[in-house]
């Protein structure tokens, strides 16, 4: 508990996790899987308004157009949603919700307050059905790795999760962000599936997130944090964070800062303990939430009882 306390107010390291997970975060700093290369400064002195700033001048949601190659040489351009993610809204959403997979959202009772909001983000496969009075049941968007589009168990082709909400998929790529290396070589070979999707499903809106979008999310992460973080990509949760910033007046997280029910229950829908899921071994997890709670504008009640933190949109920050 003493941990959770600190993380509350921002005042933890990783040296205070447990050995296994500094060990796996060591081994992910040795291997640099991406090729991560950061010539930039650490530090951790923004304050809060400073931070949303900086966000709001380089933060820019953006999706494969199919107009660079090698996806244009195959005809992308036509494939992808005509209206890009940034422009789906156009008169922008007002208020949102950002559902975290943890489980400690179980017993919550937060599922009317979650569905009060004007749009609801939700990750990978993560269910709203026998969870509603924790979690809701309104999905506006889902945000999906590369592995739920590949992984026979996920059933993406015909699960009602993926049906009538906004997809955006992921995948890992070199921190280069050379699109043809990432096209021969993907971590989950998430394109083949995708275009199969938009064929069949030319309605519904469908995106690839672009990994200069993501790298440049990774680069503010190390920016404003002292330690050296894990060379990988940050979490869905950390992603899908910054795209409702963009997106919305007003942002409202679940469970990402753990409340007071934190465990090590990974999700609320499946009997797995690890305490990397809350806290990060492959994704530098830790830090996006240090980052996040140093930008929170709720009352610290809320962060304890509800596991909730409150984000101005980046439209509606004044710079
Ligand atoms: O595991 P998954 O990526 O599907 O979960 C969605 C997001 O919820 C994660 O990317 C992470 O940001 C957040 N999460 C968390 N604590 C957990 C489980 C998930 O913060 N125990």
């Amino acid at each position: 508990r003493a941990f959770l306390y600190r993380l509350w107010k921002g005042n933890v390291s990783s040296k205070m996790l447990n050995p296994r997970l500094q060990k796996a975060m060591k081994d992910y700093l040795n291997t640099n899987k991406h090729g991560v290369r950061f010539p930039g400064k650490r530090e951790a002195r923004l304050s809060r308004q400073e931070l949303l700033c900086e966000l709001r001048r380089r933060v820019r949601v953006q999706t494969l157009d199919g107009k660079e190659a090698p996806f244009s040489a195959l005809g992308w351009d036509k494939h992808v949603p005509a209206v890009p993610l940034s422009r789906l809204y156009p008169r922008g959403l007002r208020s949102c919700a950002v559902v975290m997979s943890a489980g400690a959202i179980l017993n919550s009772s937060l599922g009317k307050e979650i569905d009060s909001h004007d749009a609801v983000l939700r990750f990978n496969s993560a269910p709203t059905r026998g969870y509603e009075k924790d979690v809701g049941n309104k999905t506006t968007m889902r945000i999906i790795n590369s592995q739920i589009l590949t992984n026979p168990n996920h059933h993406f082709i015909d699960s009602s999760l993926y049906k009538d909400v906004v997809l955006v998929a992921w995948d890992p790529a070199p921190y280069s962000a050379n699109l043809n290396l990432w096209y021969k070589k993907p971590d989950y070979n998430l394109f083949t599936p995708y275009i199969q999707h938009r064929q069949r499903n030319p309605n519904q809106p469908f995106y690839i997130l672009h990994p200069k979008f993501i790298w440049q999310l990774w680069d503010i992460i190390q920016e404003n944090t002292k330690e050296k973080i894990q060379p990988n990509p940050p979490s869905s949760g950390f992603i899908g964070i910054l795209i409702m910033m963009s997106m919305c007046r007003e942002v409202h997280v679940y469970e990402y800062i753990p409340s007071i029910r934190q465990t090590e229950l990974c999700h609320y829908h499946e009997l797995y303990y690890d305490a990397a899921c809350t806290l990060g071994a492959y994704h530098p997890l830790l830090y996006e939430k240090l980052l996040v709670q140093r930008m929170n504008t709720g009352v610290q009640e809320d962060l304890h009882r509800k596991g909730k933190v409150t984000l101005p949109g980046l439209w509606a920050v004044s710079c």
